[in-house]
């Protein structure tokens, strides 16, 4: 297995829109498996394709505390079932070092493949339907940066910047 290198905001390759996943073949297991990997060693909870700059709609997430449940989204899609909205602190391995409160749909429905193309569906509660939100905005070459003021984005975007040159 591999540790991928993830892209960080204000990286236009974060914005591009990853294709659907055609193919379900060793290749998008191994792919699945080093996702895994580099999320669990960032860590994080959560991993798009779109973040290793794999512009393929793959998402990997484990919400547990002793990374027990990894669990692999391939072509994920939500269906909002309420109008009740929720508010999290969010964070990205994309964005490092800044948390902000974002207001998304509390109630969805997610349906996907797993890496044998088999389709499941499941209705996510509490911090899963977040992140599972959150993961699929990044398939749409969206950050949670989008979701809060234009001044807090551009403070965001000059401090990364910044660290970004000093680290070359
Ligand atoms: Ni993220």
């Amino acid at each position: 297995m591999a540790i991928l290198n993830i892209l960080e905001f204000p990286d236009p390759r974060l914005r591009k829109v990853a294709k659907p996943v055609t193919v379900f073949d060793d290749r998008l297991k191994m792919l699945s498996e080093d996702m895994i990997e580099t999320m669990y060693e960032a860590p994080g909870i959560g991993l798009a394709a779109t973040q290793i700059n794999v512009h393929k709609r793959i998402v990997v997430i484990d919400v547990s505390e002793d990374h027990s449940e990894p669990m692999v989204f391939i072509n994920p899609q939500i269906t909002v079932l309420s109008d009740q909205q929720r508010e999290w602190e969010e964070g990205c391995l994309s964005v490092p070092g800044f948390h902000e409160i974002v207001v998304r749909p509390r109630d969805v429905q997610v349906s996907a493949q797993d890496v044998d193309g088999n389709n499941f569906e499941l209705e996510p509660d509490e911090l899963l339907a977040v992140c599972i939100q959150h993961e699929i905005d990044h398939l749409n070459g969206k950050l949670f940066v989008d979701y809060i003021s234009s001044i807090k984005r551009q403070r965001i975007r000059k401090k990364l910047e910044k660290a970004h040159k000093q680290s070359k």
